[in-house]
């Protein structure tokens, strides 16, 4: 039973404060922080300022008290009611999503077991591919690529801690090359490197490093993107360094790159709202379609991608929806369909490893985390720990 529930201010990875909750019955404790975006989709559940700290605790220790941590839905129901917005824009999807995970936190505290076992008992059967962030601009490193994010996915590893020392051996090789290159690299806001060089550059670069590591290794390793397309959308163009690109041309153009660099992941190739053109793209190409602004890890919005073939991958992100149960639900209809799910880290980040549970939980393909950098390293350490508590293999790629 609930007894009490407390907020403070902590500080996130660039610094800025964030909120932390604590969930407390009489056998235990549970804690949660929230992370935030900075290329967050515009239905995301809203972050309330922090600073309003006193009265948001007073309205949600009044609405969870005296119900039981082991009824989740419960609690989130109750968070949801208090409320009653459509996005949490009155008590902050930063203060519910918190309380909501430090519930669960509780429950499985109370229960001595680690909560990737409490959400998902025996379906815990296997462990996510990191899909690691090396070289990233967008919104998070002003003046470097125009894609936000180049990411790898090592897929010959064939355990979790293979899987993430060969992604921070290509992330050590990139640094090597860039040196070489006389090109200086500085770490965006995920960790990843950022240049004042093109995605055609970045592309190259990349490729470099892969099979650099691939011949050292023998493990292959594919790559993906994310390429936040919301960010680059003026409303009629998307617009690049160098160019601006029609709806139709950007479409051609992301399936010449899936092609060209064998792309296995392609994240938000198209504004948030373009359902039809996400689809048109999936029709086109072999690979994962990962909705993350289009979706924001929203029921309804996966109906409709359901609807109109939008995509074949979710990202799913509990803070952009704020409760574990909205989350559970998005998760289990994109499996229900056959997607691939996966579970992601915020630009904006903690020390908290909760979301490395819910990867497992949730039987995810990838969990997408950076590859460096503590309030990264934290889920991706915590991810070799559960792998060595469990008799886990590794996710099927598909693709
Ligand atoms: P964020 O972006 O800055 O909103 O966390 C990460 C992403 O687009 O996947
Ligand atoms: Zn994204």
């Amino acid at each position: 039973i609930i007894e009490d529930v407390q907020y403070r201010i902590v500080f996130d990875s660039r610094g800025r404060e964030t909120v932390e909750c604590e969930v407390v019955t009489e056998e235990s404790v549970g804690r949660a922080m929230a992370p935030s975006g900075a290329s967050t989709g515009s239905e995301e559940a809203v972050a309330v300022d922090p600073f309003k700290i006193e009265e948001i605790e007073d309205r949600v220790s009044r609405a969870l008290i005296g119900i039981s941590v082991f009824d989740q839905r419960e609690v989130d129901r109750a968070l949801r009611e208090e409320d009653g917005t459509e996005n949490f824009s009155s008590i902050g999807g930063n203060f519910a999503i918190t309380a909501s995970i430090a519930t669960a936190k509780a429950a499985a505290n109370a229960l001595g077991i680690p909560l990737f076992q409490y959400l998902a008992g025996a379906l815990a059967e296997t462990l996510p591919y990191p899909l690691g962030n090396v070289i990233g601009g967008g919104a998070h490193a002003e003046g470097s690529t125009s894609i936000q994010e180049f990411l790898i996915i090592p897929v010959g590893a064939e355990s979790f801690f293979e899987a993430q020392y060969i992604n921070t051996r290509v992330h050590m090789q990139l640094k090597k090359i860039f040196k070489e290159r006389g090109i200086f690299a500085a770490k965006g806001d995920e960790g990843a490197w950022a240049a004042q060089i093109t995605d055609e550059q970045a592309f190259e670069i990349l490729s470099e490093a892969i099979s650099r590591v691939e011949d050292e290794h023998g493990v292959k390793v594919r790559m993906g993107v994310d390429v936040a397309a919301t960010e680059l959308w003026d409303g009629e163009r998307y617009v690049y360094k160098d160019r601006k690109l029609t709806k139709e041309e950007q479409i051609s153009y992301i399936a010449e790159l899936v092609d060209r660099y064998e792309l296995l992941y392609v994240e938000d190739p198209l504004q948030e709202n373009d359902f039809e053109g996400f689809a048109e793209l999936t029709k086109q190409v072999r690979a994962m379609v990962c909705g993350d602004d289009l979706l924001v890890t929203n029921v309804r919005r996966i109906e409709r991608a359901i609807e109109l073939s939008s995509v074949n991958t979710v990202l799913i992100k509990p803070n952009q929806i704020g409760t574990l149960s909205d989350t559970a639900d998005a998760v289990r209809l994109a499996k229900s369909r056959n997607w691939d799910v996966v579970v992601s880290h915020r630009s904006g980040e903690t020390e908290d490893e909760g979301l490395a549970h819910l990867s497992v939980a949730f039987n995810a393909t990838l969990i997408k985390t950076g590859v460096v950098g503590g309030e990264r390293i934290a889920k991706l350490n915590e991810l070799i720990r559960i792998e060595e508590m469990i008799d886990a293999k590794m996710a099927e790629i598909r693709w």
